[in-house]
């Protein structure tokens, strides 16, 4: 089994065989991305609580992931409620064009101690252009913009940018992959020891919250690849937790 390289956290959710004690909350649940990953956590055994702008919207959210997963506990609410009811992870997966208005919208419901996992990509579609085109955030990228968002007490990740909504839907088919992310240690860890649990799954540490505008450079590229080919690919990171004797008959 190939293992996070993020260091794990004391504070590792507790688990039996296939549940964990733990919610997890998806702002944007109800989108592509939001709800191919609200099917892996649940998956994993997580209560998964799918957050929207609809409480309406939200609630056939969560009655279409019990349906496609055949049971789980998955609860659909409106964004701000969603971050009340998680323990500590809350995932944002909602289009660039309305990070900050949504960040903001759910800035008076967060508690000391979680952490936030944005997911965004500033992808030129928010203002018309290509999906293999980026923009150029102000703060540097998507994450850091989220950082200008959100209460100092939260601690920021970002991650999953290479990870496609179409794999992650597909329960069929184990991902098979990595996911590079980077941003404050704690948030890294509480992420890292979510996205472990989904089958195929690693999460390599890339470094801190600066090396964000790299990873989501990263999405364009793997979209254009995914034109090219017709496919939904992922990547995935080599010679990893070799030791120094390996490398060096590697060289
Ligand atoms: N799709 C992928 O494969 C993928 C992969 C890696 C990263 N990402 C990143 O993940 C984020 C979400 O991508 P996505 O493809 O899941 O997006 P999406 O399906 O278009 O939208 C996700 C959710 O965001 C909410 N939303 C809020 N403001 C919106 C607006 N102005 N227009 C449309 N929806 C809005 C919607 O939920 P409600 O209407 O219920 O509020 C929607 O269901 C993006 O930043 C993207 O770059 C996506």
């Amino acid at each position: 089994m190939r293992r996070s390289t993020v260091a794990p956290s004391s504070k590792s959710p507790a688990a039996t065989d296939d549940v964990v004690s733990e919610t997890v909350s998806i702002l944007g649940g109800t989108g592509n991305l939001g709800f191919g990953l609200a099917l892996r956590l649940g998956v994993a055994g997580y209560t998964v609580c799918l957050g929207s702008r609809d409480a309406d919207r939200a609630q056939r959210a969560a009655e279409l992931a019990r349906e496609r997963v055949g049971g789980g506990e998955f609860i659909g609410c409106r964004n701000g409620e969603a971050v009340a009811r998680a323990d500590r992870l809350v995932v944002a997966a909602v289009p660039f064009a309305s990070h900050v208005a949504i960040l903001r919208s759910v800035a008076d419901q967060w508690r000391p101690g979680q952490v936030l996992l944005d997911t965004t990509v500033p992808l030129a579609t928010a203002v018309g252009g290509r999906p293999t085109h980026l923009i150029d955030p102000w703060h540097g990228s998507a994450a850091q913009q989220a950082r200008s968002a959100i209460d100092d007490q939260v601690a920021l990740a970002s991650g999953l940018h290479t990870i496609s909504a179409a794999a992650l839907r597909n329960l069929a088919r184990p991902l098979d992959q990595d996911t590079l992310i980077c941003g404050e240690p704690e948030a890294k860890q509480v992420a890292a020891a979510a996205l472990e649990r989904i089958a195929g799954l690693r999460v390599v540490d890339a470094g801190s919250l600066e090396m964000s505008r790299l990873l989501e450079g990263l999405t364009p590229v793997l979209i254009g690849i995914n034109i090219r080919h017709k496919t939904h690919a992922g990547i995935q990171v080599t010679h990893l937790g070799t030791s120094t004797k390996q490398q060096a008959a590697l060289a």
